[in-house]
């Protein structure tokens, strides 16, 4: 493989920030310093004025996902070539146990998409729907043999991928064991159930009665429950996609006393809020993610907590549905709620705003610096997700998996010309100062400005090492 050097940027990791040459060799970070001498042979890049960044990663995304009956419209490799144009060059996907698929079967299958499909280097979460005693041995060999160190579980959604209190406390226990970590979806499922069939029968159909039956207090409450049990297992425990300030307060309490709790937020979190459901029309299906978006008072201290490491990483959730019903041939989309706010495919797309949004209303905004951008990014997901140090920094022997990013330049943001499958952003005519200028993969260069340069199929599936430490 070719050698390359990325000359006089300005190199940021969670810790660093100075300016130096970056030399790769064969995938990796071979050598970092001022005025590095190299051969004629060694192909040159300019980052004068540029921020080099390690490539974002990204532990929640849904890529070809089926939920119910509908499936997220982007395939690997739509998902992850915009991904790569957002500045991200790892993300950890799901792979679905379910009655009929083992936990080793799915993985195999998830592999077998992303090998067919991803642009960029991947590995797999296991979404677990059911614990018994195969599935627990299972997951061990998971985590021991197949590089699957992370297994999600929902505590919403009954009568499809919800799981009891008992099952839960078993894998936690289970995984604590042997270098796991349960990620939870913490909302109350039966409650909310409740809720929705009530306000289905007086008739409230609209796509905001999603979020009025999913209130934050459920989502508190399944939080304490989440750690209460992970204490009782003596396990590491994350929370996805967190959103309520009622649930923002046990996580905080909990890590104060010690406890290895551990949660991301979004985006959508941090720049959207509940006022976006006050109207009946069908549009606010945009909208419709679970959790739903909170209060402008919640999102007030989830950037607080991002700042003050109670929150440890911003993951995007990246869970793209169409607006449009038929859009490249895409079906069960956001649509096909439109007499049911229930059935509405809950999900957002996200993977590529992820950056310029941060660093535009995080950075320049004042609410986080540079560095914490890069750890809330790229670094604490690798470490806490088993990728770290091959992914997650800029250092020598980690994959070369760069960012060249403008701080400087504006653009605005929509949908026409982001890379996903998706027909909306909710950042539509956002205009954002920070843009990606090109992107290396393992030393590869896959964007160059407007330019794909990637290969489908040429993501690699990494192996990760234990997850839930740090
Ligand atoms: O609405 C969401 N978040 N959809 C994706 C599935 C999940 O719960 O993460
Ligand atoms: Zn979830
Ligand atoms: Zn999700």
């Amino acid at each position: 493989m070719s050698r390359k050097i990325i000359r006089n940027g300005r190199i940021v990791t969670a810790v660093d920030d100075y300016i130096a040459d970056i030399l790769v060799d064969d995938g990796t970070i071979a050598a970092i310093g001022r005025n590095l001498v190299v051969g004629p042979d060694v192909e040159s890049f300019d980052a004068t004025g540029l921020l080099v960044l390690p490539g974002g990663v990204d532990c929640h995304t849904h890529m070809d996902n089926t939920f119910g009956d509908s499936t997220t419209c982007d395939s690997f490799e739509s998902g992850t070539r915009s991904a790569a144009f957002g500045g991200t060059t790892t993300i950890v996907d799901f792979a679905f146990q379910r009655k009929d698929v083992t936990v080793l079967e799915a993985i195999e299958r998830a592999r077998a998409k992303g090998a067919a499909g991803a642009c960029i280097d991947y590995g797999f979460h296991v979404i677990v729907t059911g614990v018994d005693d195969q599935v627990l041995a299972d997951m061990e060999h998971a985590i021991r043999h197949e590089g699957v160190s992370s297994f999600k579980m929902f505590m919403a959604y009954p009568g499809s991928v919800m799981v009891d209190d008992a099952a839960i406390f078993q894998a936690m226990r289970m995984v604590g064991q042997h270098g796991g970590m349960i990620a939870l979806h913490a909302e109350n499922g039966t409650i909310i159930e409740l809720l929705i069939k009530e306000a289905l029968a007086q008739g409230h159909t609209a796509p905001k009665y999603h979020a009025l039956t999913r209130p934050a207090i459920m989502e508190g409450e399944a939080t304490h429950r989440g750690i209460k049990l992970a204490e009782l297992a003596e396990a590491p425990v994350y929370f996805v996609h967190l959103s309520a300030k009622e649930a923002l307060k046990h996580v905080i309490e909990a890590r104060d006393m010690g406890v290895p709790v551990f949660a991301e937020t979004c985006p959508h979190y941090l720049f959207f809020d509940d006022s976006a459901y006050d109207s009946e029309d069908f549009d606010v299906a945009r909208y419709v993610m679970s959790p739903p978006l909170r209060s402008k008072d919640a999102q007030n201290a989830l950037w607080t907590a991002l700042r003050t490491d109670d929150l440890q990483l911003v993951s995007t959730d990246h869970c793209p549905f169409c607006m449009k019903e038929g859009h490249l041939g895409k079906v069960n989309q956001k649509p096909y709620g439109r007499d049911n706010f229930s059935k509405i495919p809950n999900g957002i797309p996200g993977v590529e705003t992820r950056l310029p949004t941060l660093h535009n209303g995080g950075v320049r905004k004042g609410r986080i610096s540079l560095n914490r951008l890069v750890e809330l990014t790229s670094t604490a997901p690798s470490k806490l997700f088993g990728l770290f140090p091959r992914k997650g920094t800029i250092a020598v022997d980690s994959d070369a998996d760069i960012v060249l990013f403008d701080d400087g330049e504006r653009h605005v943001i929509t949908a026409a010309t982001q890379h996903s499958n998706t027909d909306f952003t909710l950042f539509e005519g956002h205009e954002v100062t920070g843009k990606v200028k090109k992107v290396f993969l393992r030393g590869d260069l896959i964007v160059d400005g407007e330019q794909w340069l990637g290969k489908t199929g040429g993501g690699q599936f990494i192996s990760r090492g234990e997850s839930g430490g740090w």
